[in-house]
């Protein structure tokens, strides 16, 4: 292999600081043995690479400049390492790259076998470029941390996002009565993933609207403070999850329950998603697609903090 394209950090900052470069294709001989390398077809693009970028997260995941980043991946194997077992080469998979390593805003990506699963066989790669890292952080949240069931009521706030899309349809599809909070403009969206009730968090203070929720889940970033106005809303018994701060502190002193969903790569759920993905339950929504060089495009889009589902850098993929 000749060198690759890759778009990398330079220095911490603002979205200028990606550029794409050449770099050495990563040779098969240098993966890790349960290492697979990828050839990436479409990279999604998400909140946290905007922190990655711009050095928030460097105590949580260190990073030696220059790195790439995006940590959603669709592609196909090209080699794996000597003792890969479950994926061979010319096989399609997706899945969500260790946030320590290099990520996949580039034409290869090395990734441990485990942290991928098979890519969905009824959407292109860069529809299985957007599940990854939003369906597992909503799986974690709802399904591990919050234990929902059928019937419960649950709160999403940021329901549009990237996140919120894959958590009201899988919220849905258990089984329970979805709330959401958007801005008007996508309520017929949300209505049409089966949403029970749309909030337009810009009309009306959303804990004047509704009470006796099980669950809520709260994706706006920035947003702690939605936290802790959630927590009225909550049932005595009920749970505030949190993919944007640690609520626990602050549910305590109402005797509520709060925890953050912090994501892990998990290739056994990421398997379930993809059954969902392929029998109809579970509609990626990609709002734009633009070409790897444009990654800075993607992420200025990502400032504005009002995307709707994903964006995704189209790496391979023809179409
Ligand atoms: N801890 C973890 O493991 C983990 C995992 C994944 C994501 N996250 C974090 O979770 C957050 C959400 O991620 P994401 O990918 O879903 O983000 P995203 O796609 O950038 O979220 C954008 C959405 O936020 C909505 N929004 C903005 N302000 C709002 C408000 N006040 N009330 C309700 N909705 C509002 C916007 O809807 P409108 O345009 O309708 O306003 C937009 O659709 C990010 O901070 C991300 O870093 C954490």
């Amino acid at each position: 292999m000749a060198g690759i394209r890759a778009v990398r950090v330079h220095a911490f900052g603002d979205a200028k600081s990606l550029s794409l470069d050449q770099v050495s294709a990563p040779s098969p001989a240098s993966l890790a043995p349960d290492d697979v390398l990828v050839r990436v077809h479409a990279a999604g693009v998400n909140p946290l690479d905007v922190k990655m970028r711009s050095g928030a997260y460097q105590t949580m995941f260190p990073h030696t400049l220059p790195f790439i980043p995006g940590w959603d991946v669709s592609g196909v194997v090209e080699a794996v390492g000597t003792n890969a077992r479950l994926w061979r080469p010319h096989d399609a998979v997706y899945g969500r790259p260790d946030f320590k390593r290099d990520g996949a805003y580039a034409d290869y990506v090395a990734v441990k076998e485990t942290e991928l699963a098979r890519k969905p066989e009824s959407v292109s790669h860069v529809h299985a470029a957007s599940v990854p890292l939003a369906a597992l952080t909503a799986w974690q949240a709802l399904f591990d941390l919050a234990r929902l069931e059928a019937g419960q009521r649950v709160l999403v706030h940021a329901a549009a996002g990237g996140v919120g899309l894959y958590a009201v349809q899988l919220a849905k599809w258990k089984g329970a009565y979805v709330i959401g909070t958007a801005s008007a403009n996508n309520r017929s969206l949300l209505h049409a993933l089966g949403v029970d009730e749309v909030i337009d968090y810009n009309a009306a203070p959303f804990e004047t609207k509704i009470h006796d929720i099980d669950v809520v889940f709260n994706l706006v970033s920035g947003g702690a403070e939605i936290g802790t106005r959630s927590l009225s809303v909550l049932k005595q018994n009920g749970v505030l999850v949190s993919a944007v701060n640690d609520p626990a502190e602050e549910a305590a002193k109402q005797e509520k329950k709060g925890v953050m969903v912090r994501v892990k790569p998990n290739g056994a759920q990421l398997n379930e998603i993809t059954k969902l993905v392929d029998a109809g339950m579970l509609k990626p929504f990609v709002s734009k697609v633009l070409p790897l060089e444009k990654a800075t495009e993607a992420h200025e889009a990502l400032d504005s903090r009002h995307t709707r589902g994903k964006i995704i850098l189209r790496v391979a993929e023809p179409r």
